[in-house]
C-alpha cells in the first residue's frame, strides 16, 4: 500500500467516524428535545379508559356513563357519595376530573374555587347544585389530616466535637 493509500483509507475512517458521531448527537438532541417537550414520556404511556373520558360530552355518551366499581366511578374516578352524578355532571366539562379528586379542601375552600371558577373562567351559576357539591366535596376531598409530625422547637444544639 502506497503512502498515499494509507492516507485516503485514514482519512476515510476519519469521516466515516464523524458522520457517525454527528448522526449519534442529532439523536441525541433529538431526544433530549421531545424529553423537554414531553417529560413525562406521556406518548408511551397506555392510556386508560379515565385518561380518555374526561369531558362531560363524551361521558355522557358512554354506556357506562354512571358506571360505578369497587366504590369508584369508572369513567371520572370520583369517589362513590351521594351527589356524585352532580359533579361528574358539572366539574368534568372544562377540565379533567383529575384536577378536582387531586385537590383536598374545606367546605369554604371549594366554594372560593367555585366562585373562583364563576368569576374567572365562565363557571356557570349552579344554584342548588352548589350546595349538594360542595357538601360531595367536603365529604370526600376533605383535608387530609396532618399527615407529617410537627416541626420540633426549643433543640438544644450542641457544638460538635472534632
Ligand atoms: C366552565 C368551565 C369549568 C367548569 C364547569 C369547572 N371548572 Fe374547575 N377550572 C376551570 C378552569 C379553566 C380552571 C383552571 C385550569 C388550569 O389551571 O389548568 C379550573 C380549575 C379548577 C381547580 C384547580 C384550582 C387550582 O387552584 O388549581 C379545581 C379544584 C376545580 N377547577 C374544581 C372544579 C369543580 C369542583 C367543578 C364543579 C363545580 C369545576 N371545577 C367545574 C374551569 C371550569
Amino acid at each position: 500500500m502506497s503512502k498515499e493509500d494509507k492516507f485516503n483509507e485514514a482519512a476515510q475512517q476519519i469521516r466515516r467516524l464523524s458522520v457517525a458521531m454527528f448522526a449519534l448527537f442529532i439523536a441525541l438532541a433529538a431526544i433530549l428535545i421531545y424529553v423537554m417537550a414531553d417529560p413525562n414520556l406521556s406518548a408511551l404511556q397506555p392510556t386508560t379508559e379515565a385518561d380518555l373520558v374526561v369531558r362531560n360530552d363524551t361521558l355522557l355518551d358512554s354506556p357506562d356513563y354512571e358506571k360505578i366499581e369497587n366504590g369508584v366511578h369508572v369513567l371520572t374516578g370520583f369517589v362513590e357519595g351521594e351527589g356524585l352524578m352532580t359533579v361528574v355532571n358539572n366539574c368534568t366539562n372544562c377540565h379533567s376530573a383529575k384536577l378536582v379528586t387531586q385537590n383536598r379542601m374545606t367546605a369554604d375552600g371549594w366554594r372560593a374555587t367555585i366562585d373562583w371558577m364563576q368569576e374567572t373562567q365562565n363557571l356557570w351559576d349552579l344554584g342548588a347544585n352548589e350546595e349538594i357539591i360542595v357538601a360531595y366535596l367536603a365529604k370526600f376531598y376533605a383535608p387530609e389530616a396532618q399527615g407529617r409530625r410537627q416541626n420540633l422547637t426549643n433543640i438544644e444544639w450542641y457544638e460538635l466535637k472534632d
